[in-house]
């Protein structure tokens, strides 16, 4: 038997259960349902805000490598995703269609006079040499560097990872390894083609004459004319550049720290975007763009007819070379007498 005291209790308690029950619900409602999975990237945020950087502990010689996280790496990763990739696009892309339109507008520029049959040596064997060598270095430079910057996003979702991994590492080595013969070719350029190259007031006629390729007209140009000299400064000084700012990435801490990478990383980015481009114009004018142009670079000839239309004043310097001057004495054909 129960007694009324004893029942009362069992009502209180069950009471109690009941209204915990009631009010632990919502409680556990507010609960978080998962971890938050960015909490810890705000706080790691944050601590690298104060510290500038995040270390950790290593047991390596290379202290370098203790350094986990620092300011400048969002900010970097942010130029290389985004900001390069813009860069690239519209100066590539950009460049490529003014030239379609241009091609579609002007067509190739002709030898309006035809050929005259007879060739004139422009290039020898070994400038021929240098120009090819430091042209498909620069190709396999270009192709392998844009692998570096777009690869991920436009061929990573075409390709397995595995073949895109494989295709990136041989594209890497290749960067490295070929950067050497670019920079000698640039340099062996520098030298060769450095006195023809000299800006004077025959570059700015030609200018300002649309150098023969807007129009028809055919102002008068020298060895190089004032666009050539363009192309050559921008390999000259556009190739330096890339080799500094190269070589400070292919060897890492020697003479900088992660920031001074970071900075080369971004000019070397920028000015190969550049660098693209403006190459794109220059075999343009070498391939579609006028007749005659690509055998002075492939068996090292032009036709005289091309000479006279492009590069008169050089024209007029070779012929003067072979012919005698007016004045010298004929060779005798029988000296005794
Ligand atoms: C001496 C010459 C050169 C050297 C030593 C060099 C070296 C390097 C190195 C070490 C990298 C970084 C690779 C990485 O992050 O793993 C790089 C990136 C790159 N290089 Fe070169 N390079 C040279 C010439 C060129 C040329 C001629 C071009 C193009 C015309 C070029 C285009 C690029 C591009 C687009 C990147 C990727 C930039 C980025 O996405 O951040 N490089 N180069």
């Amino acid at each position: 038997m129960t007694t009324p005291a004893a029942e009362l209790r069992h009502f209180l308690v069950a009471l109690t259960l009941v209204a915990g029950f009631l009010l632990a619900g919502p409680a556990l409602a507010q609960q978080p349902s998962s971890v938050a999975p960015n909490a810890s990237a705000v706080k790691e945020d944050q601590l690298v805000q104060q510290l500038d950087t995040i270390r950790g502990l290593g047991t390596i010689p290379d202290t370098t490598s203790y350094t986990l996280e620092q300011l400048g790496g969002p900010e970097w990763r942010g130029f290389h995703n985004v900001t390069l990739r813009w860069i690239g696009a519209v100066a590539i892309l950009g460049i490529f269609a003014l030239l379609v339109i241009f091609y579609l507008s002007r067509g190739m520029v002709r030898i309006e006079s035809g050929r005259s049959g007879r060739l004139i040596v422009r290039f020898n064997a070994f400038e021929r040499f240098v120009h090819w060598m430091t042209a498909t270095c620069f190709v396999i430079l270009a192709i392998s560097g844009l692998n570096i910057t777009f690869g991920r996003p436009l061929l990573l979702p075409l390709m397995s990872p595995e073949a895109f991994t494989a295709w990136s590492e041989w594209a890497k080595y290749a960067h490295n390894y070929l950067s050497f013969p670019f920079t000698l070719g640039v340099v062996l350029i520098f030298f060769m083609w450095l006195a023809g190259n000299m800006p004077n007031r025959v570059d700015v006629e030609w200018f300002k004459r649309g150098g023969g390729i807007v129009g028809h007209d055919h102002p008068p140009a020298e060895r190089f004319n004032g666009g050539q000299k363009a192309v050559y400064w921008i390999v000259v000084i556009g190739g330096a550049a890339m080799a500094i700012s190269g070589y400070v990435l292919i060897f890492p801490f020697y003479g900088t720290d992660i920031g001074g990478m970071q900075r080369a990383e971004m000019i070397h980015g920028i000015i190969a975007m550049l660098f693209i481009a403006a190459m794109l114009g220059h075999i343009y004018i070498g391939t579609l763009g006028m007749e005659g142009a690509f055998e002075a670079m492939g068996s090292g000839t032009v036709d005289v007819n091309w000479a006279k239309e492009h590069h008169q004043l050089w024209l007029d310097d070779e012929e003067a070379k072979i012919q005698p001057a007016p004045n010298q004495a004929r060779p005798s054909a029988t000296p005794g007498e």
